[in-house]
C-alpha cells in the first residue's frame, strides 16, 4: 500500500511538473539553417522593445504591441545593472516576470545580454563596475584619452561579466524548462568608438607581440606582429581579436551552463562607403570581421546585422554578407519606419530564421531614426501595419515556411528605391525566372510606376520541379523560361509556357496543404498580383517542348 501511494504521489508530481521540451538549437545543412524550437523549424516573428522596456511597469506596452503584431517572439534586454545590483548579489526576480508575461501572452523571448558593452560602451554594467575604471578600465584611445567603452584586454572585467551571465544561464535553466527563452544574444553592438583599438599600456604590450597562431593559421597568413601581418587593418583586426575572445569567455561559460543557441548583432559599417574603424564600433563582428570571429568565438552561433541604412541595394549586400553557410541570416534589429517592413521578403529568401524590427511598443519612445525623407517613426497600432500585415501572412505557416526554407531554395525581394525601372529579374533555376514589378494595376499591361512609397515585396521557395510556393504585398510577379533573352513579359514570352494551375491556400497546422481556389482568368492573364490582402500562392508552371 505504501508503495502504491509512493507511486502515486511521484506521478502526480511529474504530471504537475512543466513538460521537458527539447532544448532550442540551430542546425545547418548543405548551407541552410533552421532554428529547432520544441523540436521543429521555427520562424522568429519578433520585434525588439525599447532599450529601458523591461522593467515590470513595462511590459504591459510590450505585450499589447506583441498582439498587434501578431508576433510570436520578443527580443528584450536583460542588463547586468539589473540582475547584479552588487557584486556577487543576484536578483533575478524580474527575469520571472518577464518569463511569466511571455507565456501568458503566448510568446517565446530573445534576451539581450547587455553588460559590458552596450552601443560600445558600459553603461548597462552595474554601477560598482562603471564606478571603478582601476578594476575595469576602460580603453584609451591614440593621445591618451579615456574612451567610454570597456578595454576587452583585461581579465577582470571578463571574469566579472562571465560570473553574471553563467548566474542567468543558470538561472534559465531551472527556472525555463518549457524553452520559452529560445535564444541569447551576446552583449550588443559591442565595439570602440572613437578609436580603431585600446592604446593603453596593456593593449600596447599585446599589440607589440606576435598575433595569436589560431588566428594566423585560421586565416591562411603568415606568423608575424599585428603590424606585420595586418597592415593597415592591424589596429582593427586586433580589437576585433580581444573583443571576441573576451566574448567568447562569457558565451562558453554560459553554455556550459545551459546550452541554448548564441548570437551577437552588429552596428554596420556602411555597405557601400565603409568608413575608418572607430566611426562604426572598431572590433565589432562587422561584415570584414567575421571570418575572425569564426575563429576567435566559436561558441556564438551566427552574428546578426542591424540594419537602419534604408537603401534596398545596401540591404540586398548586408544579406549577402550575413547570410553564409556559417553563418546564419537572423535580422535582430531593423528600422520601424514602414519602408522597412518590406526588407521581411528579401531576408526570408536569403534563408532567415528571423525578423525584428526595433523599438516597437507602446511606450511611446519616438527615438531619432533614419530613414526615407516624410516617413514618420512608427508610435500607435495603425502605423505598425506595415510590419503586422507580415507577420499575419507568416504567422500560420511559422512552422511550416522555416521546414520550407530548410530543404528548398528561396528567394526574396523588395521594391527598388535607388531610381530605375521599379522591377526586378529573379533567376529561379535553369528552368525558369521571374519578372516582379510594383506600381501596376491587377488588370492589363501598364507598365510598373512603382508604389507611392516602397511597400512591396516577394518571396518565393521552389517545391519540386516547375512548382513555386509564392506570396508577397504590393507587387506583380510573372514567371517566365529562363531561356529568354532579356526580360521580355508578357505575350511573346508566353507563347512557350502556361500556368499548369495556380491555386491559393494556406498550410494546416501539420503543414499540410490547404487549397481554397484556383486562380485563372483575370487573376492570372496579367501576372499574379499581391496587393493588400494576405494570400499564399502554390504555383504548377509548364512549358512546351
Ligand atoms: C542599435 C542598438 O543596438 C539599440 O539598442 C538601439 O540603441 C538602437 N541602435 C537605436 O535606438
Amino acid at each position: 500500500m505504501r508503495r502504491l501511494i509512493l507511486a502515486l504521489c511521484a506521478l502526480w508530481c511529474f504530471a504537475s511538473q512543466p513538460l521537458m521540451a527539447e532544448a532550442p538549437r540551430l542546425v545547418r545543412k548543405d548551407g541552410r539553417h533552421a532554428l529547432m524550437v520544441d523540436g521543429a523549424p521555427y520562424l522568429v516573428l519578433g520585434f525588439q522593445a525599447n532599450n529601458s522596456s523591461n522593467y515590470p511597469a513595462a511590459l504591459p506596452k510590450v505585450w499589447h504591441m506583441a498582439k498587434d503584431l501578431s508576433a510570436n517572439t520578443v527580443l528584450i534586454p536583460v542588463a547586468w545593472e539589473q540582475v547584479e545590483p552588487a557584486e556577487g548579489r543576484f536578483d533575478f526576480a524580474w527575469v520571472d516576470t518577464l518569463l511569466a508575461g511571455a507565456r501568458e501572452n503566448d510568446q517565446r523571448l530573445v534576451l539581450l545580454w547587455f553588460a559590458s558593452w552596450k552601443n560600445h560602451s558600459p553603461n548597462y554594467a552595474p554601477e560598482w563596475v562603471k564606478r571603478d575604471d582601476g578594476r575595469f578600465p576602460r580603453a584609451i584611445d591614440a593621445k591618451g584619452r579615456r574612451l567610454n567603452s570597456l578595454s576587452p584586454v583585461h581579465a577582470a572585467s571578463m571574469a566579472a561579466d562571465r560570473k553574471a551571465f553563467v548566474a542567468l544561464m543558470a538561472h534559465l535553466k531551472k527556472a525555463d524548462p518549457q524553452h520559452t527563452v529560445i535564444m541569447m544574444q551576446v552583449e550588443n553592438e559591442s565595439g570602440l568608438v572613437g578609436s580603431d583599438r585600446d592604446y593603453s599600456p596593456t593593449a600596447e604590450a599585446l599589440f607589440k607581440g606576435q598575433v595569436p597562431a589560431a588566428l594566423v593559421r585560421g586565416l591562411g597568413k603568415k606568423p608575424g606582429t599585428w603590424q606585420e601581418v595586418f597592415g593597415a587593418a592591424a589596429g582593427e583586426t586586433f580589437q576585433a581579436w580581444h573583443m571576441a575572445r573576451y566574448i567568447e569567455g562569457v558565451a562558453s561559460a554560459g553554455r556550459a551552463a545551459y546550452d541554448l543557441p548564441l548570437y551577437v548583432n552588429c552596428w554596420l559599417r556602411d555597405a557601400f562607403k565603409p568608413g575608418a574603424p572607430g566611426s562604426y564600433p572598431s572590433g565589432g563582428p562587422t561584415d570584414h570581421m567575421l571570418d575572425l570571429y569564426k575563429i576567435a568565438a566559436p561558441s556564438i552561433d551566427f552574428a546578426g546585422p542591424d540594419y537602419y541604412q534604408g537603401s534596398n541595394a545596401k540591404f540586398m549586400r548586408v544579406i549577402e554578407q550575413y547570410g553564409r553557410a556559417d553563418n546564419a541570416l537572423f535580422i535582430p534589429e531593423i528600422g520601424r519606419q514602414a519602408n522597412y517592413a518590406r526588407y521581411f521578403f528579401p531576408a526570408l529568401g536569403g534563408g532567415a530564421i528571423g525578423f525584428s524590427p526595433f523599438g516597437l511598443d507602446y511606450t511611446k519612445y519616438k527615438g531619432a531614426f533614419e530613414g526615407a525623407k516624410g516617413v514618420e517613426p512608427l508610435l500607435g497600432p495603425a502605423e505598425v501595419e506595415p510590419f503586422a500585415r507580415n507577420y499575419r501572412l507568416f504567422a500560420p505557416m511559422a512552422r511550416t515556411w522555416p521546414k520550407i526554407a530548410f530543404e528548398h531554395r528561396v528567394w526574396g525581394v523588395a521594391e527598388p528605391d535607388e531610381g530605375g525601372a521599379p522591377q526586378q529579374a529573379l533567376s529561379l533555376g535553369k528552368r525558369w525566372r521571374a519578372l516582379v514589378s510594383y506600381g501596376r494595376a491587377e488588370y492589363g499591361d501598364a507598365p510598373p510606376k512603382g508604389n507611392p512609397v516602397p511597400a512591396g515585396g516577394v518571396v518565393l521557395a521552389e517545391l519540386g520541379p516547375d512548382e513555386f510556393l509564392v506570396t508577397g504585398y504590393d507587387a506583380r510577379i510573372d514567371f517566365l523560361p529562363a531561356v529568354e533573352p532579356g526580360a521580355q513579359p508578357y505575350d511573346e514570352a508566353r507563347k512557350g509556357y502556361y500556368y499548369a494551375r495556380v491555386e491559393e491556400g494556406h498550410f494546416d497546422a501539420d503543414g499540410r496543404w490547404v487549397m481554397e481556389r484556383v486562380w485563372n482568368g483575370d487573376q492570372t492573364d496579367w501576372g499574379l498580383n499581391f496587393k493588400s490582402a494576405a494570400q499564399l500562392l502554390r504555383v504548377r508552371l509548364a512549358m512546351h517542348d
